[in-house]
């Protein structure tokens, strides 16, 4: 089980994240939500490692993970918001460079990459250098890295950015297949209808504060929203997003 404990987050004088606490148990599917700027990339960074918190902690099956951080990557699969792969290296020269950092071992690691470098559809790009691939190829392979070591805890920051229909679909799936045999997965996202879809308990931020927290279905009946959209609007955005839009047509299309 990860469980973040009272984690806040000073960028400066910035306060991005405060007091941010949840539990993520085996087989759920955790959605993290919040306005742009809300802190949803600051947590995540704080639950791998990434960033040290200002105050709190971050607990992986008991132990704090600052005392075996190793070990609790070793267990941990993270897709970033941004891609920064070596544009230099082939997909696969990555892959391999990823598994060998990961200690898998040598005949098991060559035979899971080949699978879901052709699961992904990236096999016949295996050789290209990633400086070339697409956004949604990179991301492919962002996902590939993620998954290939069997991690019990799956973080994800906006996983579904620039993929095709297809691979939506295929991620949806496979995020509730991953449930089913008793992974963890948090995910962030924007986009409602696959958190709906996907997520067995949601977390809403705001401005850096947790608003709700629950099962998505308590969420939606807390606010007396039938769709996330509802719900998501009503706590988070302050704006009446019609007549935003209209505002800027004024601004930009002459009368
Ligand atoms: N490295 C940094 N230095 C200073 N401020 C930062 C840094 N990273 C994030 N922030 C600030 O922290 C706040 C939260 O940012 P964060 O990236 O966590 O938001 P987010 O919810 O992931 O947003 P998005 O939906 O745009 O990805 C913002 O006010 C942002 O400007
Ligand atoms: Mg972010």
């Amino acid at each position: 089980m990860l469980e973040a404990r009272g984690l806040s987050k000073f960028y400066g004088s910035v306060l991005a994240a405060r007091d941010i606490s949840f539990c993520l148990q085996p087989g759920q599917v955790v959605g993290y939500l919040g306005a742009n700027g809300s802190g949803k990339s600051t947590t995540v960074k704080m639950l791998t490692g990434l960033l040290e918190p200002s105050d709190g902690q971050v607990v992986y099956n008991g132990q704090n993970i600052r005392n075996n951080l190793t070990a609790y990557r070793k267990r941990l699969g993270y897709v970033p918001e941004e891609a920064n792969l070596y544009p230099y290296l082939s997909g696969e020269e990555y892959l391999d460079m990823v598994a060998t950092l990961r200690a898998m071992p040598k005949p098991h690691k060559s035979k899971i990459i080949s699978s879901l470098l052709h699961l992904f559809s990236l096999w016949p790009h295996r050789h290209v250098t990633m400086g070339s691939y697409s956004k949604g190829m990179r991301q492919r392979i962002l996902l590939i890295a993620a998954l290939m070591d069997n991690p019990d805890v799956l973080i994800l920051d906006e996983p579904l950015s620039g993929l095709d229909v297809t691979s939506v679909l295929i991620i949806k799936n496979l995020i509730q297949a991953l449930s089913a045999r008793g992974k963890s997965v948090f995910y962030c996202s924007h986009i409602l209808e696959v958190v709906e879809k996907v997520c067995s308990h949601l977390i809403i931020l705001r401005k850096g504060q947790v608003i709700a927290q629950g099962t998505t279905s308590e969420v939606r009946e807390h606010i007396g929203k039938s769709s996330l959209e509802g719900v998501f609007l009503q706590l988070v955005e302050e704006r009446d997003v019609v007549q935003v839009a209209n505002e800027i047509i004024s601004v930009v299309v002459p009368a």
